[in-house]
């Protein structure tokens, strides 16, 4: 019998043992080891001291990363900082520690360890290992909740600035973020239309973080927050609402009756602006397919086409006009009502 290839196979193991690595920089993250190394190299016993951790554990953490990219080990046996590592620490404003603690912690990994009952039955991963569905949850556990909104503030941080300079929002005076987290977006277009006041709306945890980071800067003047459910109402007289990884969140039905709300809001020129990925069909590589998948174990939310966009739109009162992508990858999806 023939040999099987072997770069199928070689690229197959690489995916399958793709938790290994989760987990490797989870724990990477949730040491701090790339903000101990941040002054430069250090021996693994004085690391390992630093970080509370068992020197021998923490050098065969560290050889695997380092064999990815991740650190680097020096000719002297000393572990220092990578390009990939500078990421991984806590004080980037554009970085992926947050990323990487969430994608780790106990409640997010016990999900994914659900996801065979999730694609026999359909029923969210999450909701089976936790108890409840996501935002319950995040709003009942602080630490959770502070931690997956840092990390999606994080996420925004990247890809904002492609957000807006793709999209010409000089006619909008008044700008809401409906579930706008810690406001990352909201700031950015701020500072980049000084005639713009912009409505912060979420959870008031989470509002919380905003206010902290923005207040006595001189944007603050030109910053309100709002709290509440988006499923029951929404802040009116606004220009444009932007929904930025807010529909993905959640199934048809819940994500009509958040476009219905805004519907009613939405006077005759204002627009409906939506952040998503788009998928391409067939085999055609696009993050937002995996995150997809996180989507159906995490909030039984999904990621949709083009056409599946435009039918939900259709669906809940809304046309969509333009679909504008962006260089992150994200669309920008405008609406106005049908
Ligand atoms: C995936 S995050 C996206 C945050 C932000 N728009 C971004 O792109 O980074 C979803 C946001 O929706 C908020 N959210 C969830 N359910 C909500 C509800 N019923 N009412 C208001 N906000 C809600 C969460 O607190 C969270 O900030």
């Amino acid at each position: 019998m023939a040999e099987p290839a072997a770069r199928p196979l070689a690229a197959l193991l690489k995916l399958i043992n793709g938790a290994w690595l989760t987990q490797a920089l989870y724990v990477a993250a949730r040491f701090r080891l790339a903000d101990l190394l941040a002054n430069g190299p250090l021996s693994v016993e004085e690391l390992a001291s630093r970080a509370g951790t068992h020197p021998q554990s923490t050098a065969r953490l560290l050889r695997a990363l380092a064999m990815f990219g991740v650190f680097h080990e020096e000719a002297s046996g000393q572990f220092g900082l990578s390009p990939m590592a500078e990421h991984l620490r806590s004080d980037r404003p554009s970085g992926l520690y947050h990323w990487a603690l969430l994608q780790g912690e106990p409640w997010h990994w016990q999900a994914w360890g659900q996801l065979q009952e999730n694609v026999k039955t359909g029923v969210t991963a999450f909701e089976s290992s936790s108890g409840r569905p996501l935002f319950d949850f995040l709003e009942q556990e602080p630490a959770a909740g502070e931690c997956f909104a840092a990390a999606m503030a994080e996420l925004s941080s990247l890809s904002t600035r492609s957000i807006v300079k793709s999209y010409d929002f000089s006619a909008f005076r008044r700008v809401v973020d409906i579930g706008g987290g810690e406001g990352i977006l909201l700031q950015h277009l701020l500072e980049t239309y000084p005639a713009m006041h912009g409505v912060l709306f979420d959870r008031e945890a989470v509002l919380a973080k905003a206010r902290e980071r923005l207040s006595g800067t001189p944007l603050a003047q030109r910053m309100e927050y709002q709290s509440g459910s988006f499923f029951e109402s929404i802040p009116g007289n606004a220009d444009a609402y932007l929904l930025k990884h807010i529909l993905h969140d959640w199934n048809d039905a819940a994500a009509g009756r958040l476009l219905r709300a805004c519907r009613e809001q939405l006077r005759p020129h204002a627009r409906l602006l939506i952040v998503e990925y788009l998928l391409p069909s067939g085999d055609t590589f696009c993050h937002g397919k995996m995150l997809d998948l996180e989507m159906l174990v995490m909030c039984g939310g999904q990621e949709r086409t083009q056409e599946e966009m435009r039918t939900l739109l259709a669906q809940n009162g809304l046309s969509l006009e333009r679909v504008i992508p962006t260089s992150s990858g994200l669309s920008l999806i405008e609406a106005v009502g049908a």
